[in-house]
């Protein structure tokens, strides 16, 4: 039907990439006594002698190879990996813990980290976003993204899929250094950029996608339209990334070592935008995540820096990334649903979601449901017992199971039929919340939520003396899901505890079953390579691709002053102008899981004011934390004396968002605020406080008055606690925004009560 065809934007096996980082995270280092000979990968930040100046690469690698030992290693491979020209101060090489040790010793050494593995972290999207909107929408006003070259370092790209044909898209721009000279690649005007880094950089190897994330990642922020775009069938309609037009530059890397190669390659080759959907669950301070201080090179580059905030919500404090010079994303779910719907026995009808929409099922037959966890193991409840399910004889009846277990929900699935069932009914675990998810099964599936579940299992549990009965009813890709937006509970959330106060993620974007180019067809049957994908990791790029677009309409503008458009114009409703909700407790979001909000990126274009940011102020923040010299001479890459530079407290930083804690010794805070006009050369703003629960909120200036662009104006913002202080909530959320007769400028503040 033409008025449900739609663009479609673009996910990842988000159970097993969240079981895989929960499992990774808890991995030793190696242990150093047994290892004492053994060389592994070390990432070496070292300091430049006073007044040194190097003149080229070649002078900067001989002098990270005096820091090496002259002694081959006996497997024959080079001693250095990187010699790193931007991403950090120093390189990285093939050492034993001795030789660390022994270098430790050396004049300007720093600092030595094992190398340690990442872990990687849209039909509709645009539409969703407002985006596409005929004449006057976003895409036309920044004629989709032309000539902005976005950097994707993930797990490659599967080569010559339909959105990365060139249709349409003019050459690079001349000021492009890097270069996409693979043969069968797919290297065209929309793949300029490819290289791979693998304990080096390899320049024979092309960045080949084994895994299907990067090429779904770098086909959100950057695909280009590519039409018939569907899994098995469903959400079918014109696949395209945020900013169609922009041109991609794919950096294949997956430990620390080889995305700092892959960031220095990115900087040098001149991307105008990164963006990263890997990491790790982290509580490293800045100067040991090494992603973090490659990414502030960037910054310093010019290049806006975007980062998935991690899965491993709704977990308090599980963020991946802290720093305020990246743009830190989490996961909404959009008003789509895949819908596969469960009828009950006793009538009952429950919203679930399948990606495969068998047509031949016929829904009007009530079929049997067995519960193979009706007496409770929690191996049974996962449909996981093979004697259980033997016992049962599941053939031509519709099976109930927990998801979970040492099995993917497709596994499972296929497992059943395997075995005759005529359907699964999928349970998601309760920490999901309201979420659901569509995945490419091989038999009928409804994937329902966990309190859903519960009703189901009621039902069966009340059919004591009867057979319980249920059909699925596969009613295609619906719109209109309500509540919409609203934050998955997956997504990671703050506060941080690590950056002075300062509010992630700042800003919230579809990240639940994106719709994407995949590496192989997945599932059974399956020709389109588009899958559906879950995870913050498909959030990050969808901001990638808006800042594309920012930067096409305003390309002088400073990485702070992007981020500041984009979260000062978001916003904490849905669409229904209700506060968003949690999908975990189905009550509004905290402001520590979804920042500044949803983004809006027509507002974004065009922000009224920014709060920008000179990056210099980065190293007064960072002496201002109390962090050592050494420990900030690592984090920005040169020779710092905190006793000299003007410290600033992470309160005065100039950020869009306000955040702090308070507690009964520190009951109030001030913050100094700088914005700078970018809407109307004459305009006044007026302040709208919403104080935060328990929160005074008073300003030196409750009213701004601009006379030309570019003009700046300081205010302060002071919060206390109310006498009496609030009950027992760990935080609340409140706002500044400043309103114009065009513009609402809209800064969240957040309060933790430690
Ligand atoms: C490590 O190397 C030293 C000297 O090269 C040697 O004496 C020692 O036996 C080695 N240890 C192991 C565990 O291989
Ligand atoms: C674009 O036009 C539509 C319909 O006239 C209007 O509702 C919308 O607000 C406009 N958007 C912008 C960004 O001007
Ligand atoms: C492309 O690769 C070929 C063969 O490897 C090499 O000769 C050529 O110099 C490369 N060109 C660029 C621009 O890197
Ligand atoms: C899209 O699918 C339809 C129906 O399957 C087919 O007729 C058409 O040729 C396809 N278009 C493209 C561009 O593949
Ligand atoms: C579905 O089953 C019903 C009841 O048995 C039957 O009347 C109907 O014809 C079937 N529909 C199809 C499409 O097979
Ligand atoms: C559960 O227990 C009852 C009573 O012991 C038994 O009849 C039934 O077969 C069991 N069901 C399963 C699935 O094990
Ligand atoms: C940032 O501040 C430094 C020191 O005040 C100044 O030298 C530099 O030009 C500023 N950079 C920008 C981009 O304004
Ligand atoms: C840092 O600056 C202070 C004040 O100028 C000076 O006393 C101190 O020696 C400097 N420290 C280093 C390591 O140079
Ligand atoms: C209040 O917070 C500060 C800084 O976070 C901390 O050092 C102090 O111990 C806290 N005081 C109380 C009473 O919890
Ligand atoms: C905040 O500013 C006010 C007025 O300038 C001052 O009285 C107060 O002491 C300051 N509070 C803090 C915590 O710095």
């Amino acid at each position: 039907m033409e008025s449900h065809q739609h663009i479609l934007l673009l996910l990842a096996h988000l159970l097993v990439f969240l079981c895989n980082s929960k499992l990774l995270t808890s991995q030793l280092l190696p242990v150093i006594e047994d290892l004492a000979n053994k060389s592994q990968i070390y990432i070496i930040h070292v300091e430049k002698p006073e007044g040194s100046v190097f003149l080229g690469d070649e002078d900067l690698e001989s002098w990270h190879k005096s820091f090496l030992p002259n002694t081959p290693l006996d497997s024959g491979e080079p001693r250095l990996v990187y010699s790193y020209r931007h991403a950090i101060s120093g390189f990285a090489a093939r050492l034993t813990p001795e030789e660390v040790r022994a270098m430790e010793a050396m004049d300007g050494f720093l600092a030595a980290t094992p190398d340690e593995e990442s872990e990687p972290q849209t039909t509709y999207t645009p539409q969703f976003l407002g985006l596409s909107q005929w004449t006057n929408g976003t895409w036309h006003q920044t004629m989709y993204g032309e000539g902005i070259i976005i950097g994707v370092v993930d797990t490659g790209l599967h080569p010559n899929h339909p959105s990365f044909g060139d249709h349409g898209m003019p050459p690079p721009p001349v000021r492009w250094k890097g270069s996409c000279n693979f043969t069968g690649f797919g290297c065209n005007n929309k793949i300029i950029g490819a290289a791979a880094f693998r304990g080096g950089k390899q320049p024979s190897q092309p960045p080949t996608d084994n895994k299907g994330h990067g090429t779904h990642v770098a086909s959100i922020a950057g695909g280009n339209f590519a039409s018939n775009a569907s899994v098995l069938g469903s959400a079918g309609g014109t696949a395209s990334g945020m900013a169609p037009k922009s041109h991609l530059a794919i950096y294949k890397a997956s430990t620390n070592a080889d995305v700092l190669g892959a960031i220095d390659q990115a900087i040098a080759d001149g991307v105008d935008v990164l963006t990263l959907s890997i990491g790790r669950a982290t509580k490293k301070k800045f100067f040991e995540s090494e992603v973090s201080i490659g990414l502030h090179a960037a910054v310093e580059h010019g290049i806006p820096a975007i980062c998935a905030m991690g899965n491993s919500g709704p977990d308090w404090q599980s963020l991946e990334f802290h720093a305020p010079w990246l743009i830190g994303v989490g996961a909404s779910a959009t008003d789509r649903r895949i819908m596969a719907t469960v009828k009950l026995g006793n009538g009952i009808e429950i919203e679930g979601e399948s990606a495969f929409q068998p047509s031949t099922f016929n829904s009007s037959v009530l079929l049997p449901l067995v519960f193979p966890g009706i007496n409770g193991t929690d191996d049974d409840e996962a449909c996981l017992d093979e004697y259980t399910l033997d016992k049962l004889n599941v053939r031509g009846k519709i099976v109930l199971c927990m998801t979970g277990g040492e099995s993917t929900n497709v596994a499972k699935g296929k497992r059943l039929y395997e075995a005759g069932a005529a359907g699964m009914i999928l349970v998601g675990p309760v920490y999901r919340g309201r979420d659901t998810f569509a995945e490419p099964h091989v038999l009928p599936v409804s994937y329902v939520n966990y309190v859903d579940g519960q009703k189901i299992r009621c039902y069966v549990y009340s059919m004591k003396n009867s057979t319980p009965t249920a059909t699925i009813i596969f009613r295609g890709t619906r719109f209109g899901h309500r509540p919409s937006p609203h934050l998955a509970a997956f997504s990671s959330r703050g506060p941080s505890k690590i950056n002075g106060g300062i509010l992630k993620p700042d800003i919230i974007a579809p990240g639940v079953d994106i719709l994407g180019a995949w590496r192989d067809p997945p599932g059974f049957g399956n020709t389109a390579p588009f899958a559906f994908s879950s995870g913050t990791s498909m959030a990050a790029p969808h901001i990638a691709g808006i800042v594309a677009l920012l930067k096409n309409k305003h390309p002088d503008w400073s990485p702070a002053a992007i981020q500041s458009a984009i979260m000062t114009s978001a916003t904490s409703l849905d669409l229904d102008g209700n506060p968003i909700i949690d999908a975990r407790t189905n009550e509004p979001a905290d402001v520590y899981g979804i920042g500044a909000g949803h983004v809006r990126p027509w507002a974004a274009m065009d922000p009224g004011l920014v709060y920008d940011l000179n990056t210099t102020r980065y190293t007064d923040y960072l002496c201002g934390l109390g962090y050592t010299d050494d420990e900030v001479k690592r984090t920005v890459r040169r020779t710092v004396n905190c006793s000299t530079v003007q410290k600033i407290a992470a309160s005065d930083l100039n950020y869009p968002s306000i955040g702090v804690s308070l507690n009964s010794s520190i009951t109030s805070a001030n913050f100094t605020r700088v914005v700078t006009n970018v809407g109307q050369a004459r305009s006044t703003y007026n302040a709208i406080i919403t104080e935060p629960k328990g929160v005074r909120v008073d300003l030196s200036e409750y009213q701004l008055k601009f006379s030309r662009l570019w003009q700046t104006v300081t205010f302060t913002v002071k919060l206390s606690l109310k006498n009496p202080r609030p009950g027992k909530i760990r935080n609340a959320g409140g706002k500044l925004e400043w309103v114009s007769n065009k513009y609402v400028v809209t800064s969240p503040i957040a309060v933790d009560f430690t």
